[in-house]
């Protein structure tokens, strides 16, 4: 394994390396820069060609142009040393994660070659894609494909050795004893690759018949949508570069912008976008453009993505496309230059919904969004300062206007996110060793402990902390209740202690709009 490390190294060149992150000066026979991993002022950061290893003398980091992309890219050495063979297509013979993980991923790459080399036989779906003006490097740069019957692909996962694993991902699924079907044959199919390049999944659009307009690789273990970002791989050095990111709604959303110059655009992968993909974006971003949709649909989606990607310390510059056109459809009609224009021209959120104010639009409900908008920040002097400038401009008290900031904050809170409540621990834990169906709508849960709730329910236990998993209970049948009760959004106090604890508990199940659904308290019933 090493051995091929070493070559690797050997043919690599640390200063194209490192030139692709970061502006290398000539220092006579060696580079220099400011080093990008501690705060410097003076270019302290030094790479010497001859050597070819690179040194900071004011951190003390130093090492060869495989150490340098894993710590620039927070990844472990040996999927460094991958992504650079990848990025400089030198064949790497390091044995692949021996894991099972590790062998789906490269499936999936076999796979995506597949279809890639089925796109070229296909007229039809060539033509489909020059008929929405998509090119040949761009076809190609994607690895765009198309899935034919299933058989072909069979035959070749079997020359593989991964038919079995390969079922795992549910891209393919068995019919009977000896037949698989694909579940994006016929379908232009577009493959998904994670944030250091590794293939995960695909998208497939249909092009003709019935069927759904487009179908995902269902969720697995290496196929998480509410992390992955289409587009992220491909764009990741000119979102980093520009510091911002294009948030689009769709596939051909991200294709053809990336065509057309935008490659710093991407998009979620037909879910909407959450969290934990705010939370990657701002690794790499400190501003995202959100080119929705110009339809109700869009507008809409930009309001649910807007607060996690405040929470997350990203400022948001909602852009309006004109009714009813996608950027897609924008970028080909108007052309890059209109594109580039209202993309340039677009305000920050808040200054947005100021100008809104200013121009007596729909001022309450500008007025509303601001404070609510405001209640993300994750900066609490900049929300505290946008507040006063609305409280100036509308004259409306600022104990007035923060008051309604401070209160949603608390509804998502930041610091004490991570902080839960006892009694939701004890639900958490219960919900984790009990096994109780709940409907989590019924109960006030906050932010964080739902999540958790939703992983356990899930069966996601690895996200879940073990310090939970652990909590030491004395009767966790009767804590669980009483912490179901405690939580119950909508029984009056009164009722439940009149009724006496598992009584009330029982109640709850019986009126069936409780938190918990009466199958789930078989293990209960036996208990008292
Ligand atoms: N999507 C999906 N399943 C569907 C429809 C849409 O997963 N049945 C996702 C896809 O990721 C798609 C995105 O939602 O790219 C946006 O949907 P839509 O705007 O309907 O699709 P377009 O990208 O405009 O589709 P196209 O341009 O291919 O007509
Ligand atoms: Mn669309």
């Amino acid at each position: 394994m090493s051995s091929d490390i070493d070559e690797l190294r050997r043919e690599l060149d640390i200063v194209d390396v490192v030139s692709d992150y970061i502006h290398l000066e000539r220092a006579g026979t060696n580079f220099k820069a400011n080093c990008p991993f501690h705060p410097d002022r003076t270019p302290s950061f030094y790479v010497s060609p001859s050597r070819q290893i690179f040194k900071c003398f004011g951190c003390g980091v130093g090492g060869d142009a495989i150490k340098f992309v894993s710590l620039y890219e927070n990844i472990s050495y040996v999927e460094a040393a991958k992504q650079l063979a990848r990025r400089y297509g030198i064949k790497l013979r390091i044995k692949e994660d021996s894991g099972e993980k590790g062998k789906i991923h490269e499936l999936l790459e076999k796979v995506a070659e597949f279809y890639h080399s089925k796109l070229r036989e296909n007229r039809e779906a060539l033509d489909y894609l020059r008929g929405r003006g998509i090119e040949g490097s761009t076809i190609r740069k994607f690895m765009l494909g198309f899935a034919p019957q299933s058989r072909e692909l069979v035959e070749l996962l079997k020359k593989e050795g991964g038919l079995e694993i390969y079922e795992k991902t549910g891209n393919i699924t068995r019919v009977d004893e000896d037949r698989f079907r694909d579940l994006f044959r016929g379908r232009l199919v577009i493959p998904i690759r994670d944030q250091r390049g590794r293939f995960v999944g695909f998208g497939g659009r249909l092009l003709k018949g019935e069927g759904p307009k487009y179908i995902n690789s269902p969720e697995s273990e290496v196929f998480k949508k509410r992390e992955l970002l289409f587009g992220l791989y491909e764009g990741l050095s000119y979102l980093r570069d520009l510091r911002s990111a294009v948030l689009v709604e769709g596939y051909f959303d991200v294709i053809s912008l990336h065509q057309e110059g935008f490659r710093n655009a991407v998009a979620t992968l037909g879910t909407s976008f959450g969290k934990e993909h705010a939370q990657v974006l701002s690794k790499f971003v400190e501003r995202v453009y959100l080119l929705f949709d110009g339809d109700e649909a869009g507008r809409k989606a930009m309001r649910l993505a807007t607060p996690h990607l405040l929470s997350a310390g990203v400022e948001v510059y909602p852009v309006f496309l004109p009714e009813g056109m996608d950027p897609h459809d924008f970028v080909i009609k108007e052309g890059k230059k209109a594109l580039r224009s209202i993309i340039e021209s677009s305000l920050d959120v808040f200054e947005l919904l100021i100008e809104r104010v200013k121009k007596g639009e729909k001022v309450e409900e500008a007025i509303r969004d601001f404070t609510y908008f405001a209640s993300f920040m994750k900066d609490e002097i900049r929300s505290f300062t946008l507040i006063s400038e609305l409280s100036k401009l509308t004259k409306i008290p600022l104990e007035v206007l923060s008051s309604k900031v401070y209160r949603k904050r608390e509804a998502v809170p930041e610091e004490e996110e991570n902080r839960l409540s006892f009694t939701e621990r004890i639900f958490l834990k219960g919900l984790f060793e009990l096994r109780p169906e709940v409907d989590l709508d019924q109960l006030n849960l906050s932010h964080r402990a739902r999540e958790l709730a939703e992983r356990i329910l899930r069966e996601e236990y690895y996200e879940v902390p073990e310090d939970i998993l652990n909590l030491k209970t004395t009767d966790l049948e009767e804590e669980f209740g009483a912490a179901l009760e405690r939580l119950r959004i909508d029984i009056p106090k009164e009722e439940l202690e009149a009724a006496g604890l598992r009584e009330s508990v029982r109640e709850i199940i019986r009126s069936h709009r409780g938190g918990i659904k009466p199958s789930a308290l078989k293990r209960w019933r036996g208990g008292s």
